[in-house]
């Protein structure tokens, strides 16, 4: 029944994370991390650029195409770049000017009566979700699915300001004009396909996972269900109960031991190492030892105990990154793209580098091996001679990773230095209450039709929603204990552990359920005042 499965042979160690569904709650407590920016400041009006005279998509009703078993051809070439002119601002007068969005159409398995499949996109340039959404083109054939890749206004090439004159135009950079953007989007592709009622279902990974979820909560007249892989959406302020602040790291250092699959030393050596590294920052020549055990370039320069806690920092989110794309198999999703892949379950990978239980003892080793560990992540090209602490691992995406900053609250929390350094940063005052108050935290009963998945190795799990919602309809949680972030969302592979195949298969069956659901709604018909004046 289900087109998604997954080979047998990979079983992981299941039984070592029994921290699943029911029991969760109490440590799903949430930390702000993720505020989104009330951006309060006005700056002047921007006229929209990049205007490219491309035609709208029209539907094409060609033969339908054989569903493909491999993929030789790269995906891309199985979809059409669009642009459309949407307003900057959605929701005031002030300023009337249009930007061209991007996004992607895929019709190849596009048939009349088919359903829209819509990647809900989120803060990179939309191919890396093109690319990645294996489980989109895996189910497209099945439902005769248009794929549509719509990107976030600010990021990839949907910039509405040139490059220069962005960041100080920033204030429509938003969740709620990006979801403005996407209803506007779905409204057009209704219109275009001439079929006012075709099934839409969303999908989002991460921040896309959580706008998906909102924009299912608002639209839910232009979305009839969405998929929302490892979406935070409880890591805000003002929850009850609170977010735990503390679950991120918790999860990241679970993934560096033994119950994650690692050297069982792991965790304890990278403690071990941010203590020497503290330890010896305090001297001019400790710093010089940590200059050349970690091979720091020229420019990274360590002046002070200033710079060695930024060290500190940049390494220490190496580790966040890998435990987030802690796949059972070589990708580089999470270096955006990036090649060459970071190997399969890259955290035991790091790990094995900080395996010995002595290195403790001495030092200077103790930091050389945890640069080759976090080197798996920051040098995963194998070609950096130095590190450069102030540089993540793909400069050509440094911008979007900006934008991220300026989107969303860094941690760990610490809510006085993040607003002063909002401040510092983007000239904006957060709002920390505002993504409570306007999605309502953990009271989502006035929602419907969504399945939130989530991969007990990924450390924004505990900002998700692990059990199922009452109250309501369809509102329904998958974990997958052997899951890092939206592994689901992915292309199935055979090293997939099978908790994966059946969240996916959950998934499906939601999805084909929201689908009949749509094709099977009564058609609203006109009351005439007149009939019922004269029926009194
Ligand atoms: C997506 O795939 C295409 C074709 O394989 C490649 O050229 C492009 O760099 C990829 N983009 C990202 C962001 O992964
Ligand atoms: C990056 O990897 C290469 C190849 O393994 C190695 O020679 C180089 O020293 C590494 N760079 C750093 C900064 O660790
Ligand atoms: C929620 O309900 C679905 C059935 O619709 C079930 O498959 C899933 O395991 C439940 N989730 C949890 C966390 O219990």
């Amino acid at each position: 029944m289900f087109v998604l499965c997954c080979s047998k042979h990979s079983s992981i160690q299941r039984q070592l994370f029994r921290r699943c569904a029911a029991g969760e709650k109490s440590r799903m407590r949430v930390l702000a991390l993720l505020a989104l920016l009330g951006c309060l400041q006005l700056t002047a009006a921007g006229l929209p650029f990049r205007l490219r005279p491309r035609g709208p998509w029209r539907g094409s009703s060609g033969p339908r195409a054989q569903p493909e078993l491999s993929q030789p051809a790269p995906l891309i070439s199985q979809c059409k770049e669009m642009w459309r002119p949407t307003r900057l601002d959605h929701f005031s007068e002030a300023n009337p000017s249009e930007f061209q969005q991007r996004y992607f159409v895929c019709d190849k398995h596009w048939r009349e009566g088919g359903s829209v499949f819509f990647y809900v996109g989120n803060e990179a340039d939309v191919l890396l979700y093109l690319n990645n959404t294996g489980l989109m083109w895996e189910l497209a054939p099945k439902y005769n699915a248009l794929l549509v890749f719509a990107e976030h206004r600010y990021y990839g090439q949907s910039k509405p300001f040139p490059a220069k004159q962005l960041r100080k135009n920033m204030e429509w950079l938003t969740s709620e004009q990006a979801m403005a953007d996407y209803a506007t989007l779905i409204w057009e592709l209704r219109e275009q396909l001439k079929d006012p009622d075709v099934p839409v279902i969303g999908f989002g990974g991460s921040y896309g996972g959580m706008l998906g979820t909102w924009f299912r909560c608002k639209y839910p007249h232009l979305v009839d269900g969405v998929i929302a892989g490892s979406a935070p959406i409880w890591t805000y302020k003002g929850e009850r109960p609170p977010y735990d602040d503390g679950s991120f790291a918790k999860i990241v250092t679970q993934d560096a031991s033994a119950e994650g699959g690692s050297a069982p030393a792991c965790a304890s050596n990278v403690r071990e190492a941010w203590k020497a590294l503290m330890h010896l920052g305090k001297t001019e020549e400790g710093r010089q030892t940590i200059a050349v055990a970690l091979q720091l370039c020229e420019d990274s320069r360590l002046d002070g105990k200033a710079d060695v806690r930024a060290l500190r920092d940049w390494a220490a989110s190496a580790w966040d990154y890998l435990a987030m794309g802690d796949y059972p198999w070589p990708s580089s999703y999470i270096v955006n793209g990036a090649q060459p892949p970071l190997p399969a379950f890259p955290v035991r990978a790091a790990c094995e580098h900080l395996a010995d239980r002595d290195l403790p003892d001495d030092p200077p080793a103790l930091l050389r091996a945890l640069r080759s560990a976090i080197g798996v992540f920051y040098n995963h090209t194998r070609d950096l001679e130095c590190f450069s602490f102030k540089q993540g691992p793909n400069p050509e995406t440094d911008e979007d990773a900006d934008f991220w900053g300026y989107q969303f609250w860094p941690e760990p929390f610490d809510e006085k230095a993040t607003i002063e350094g909002c401040k510092a940063t983007w000239g904006v005052t957060p709002r920390p209450l505002w993504a409570t108050i306007q999605w309502g935290g953990r009271r989502l009963e006035g929602c419907s039709n969504i399945v939130w998945s989530n991969g007990l190795l990924d450390p924004w799990s505990g900002g998700g929603v692990l059990q199922n919602i009452t109250g309501a309809k369809d509102l329904v949680a998958v974990i997958i204990p052997e899951g890092a972030h939206h592994l689901d969302l992915m292309f199935s592979n055979p090293a997939d552990p099978p908790s994966v195949c059946e969240a996916r298969a959950v998934e499906e069956h939601y999805i084909a359920k929201w689908i009949r659901e749509a094709r099977g709604r009564p058609q609203p018909s006109l009351l005439q005042h007149g009939a019922l004046l004269a029926a009194q």
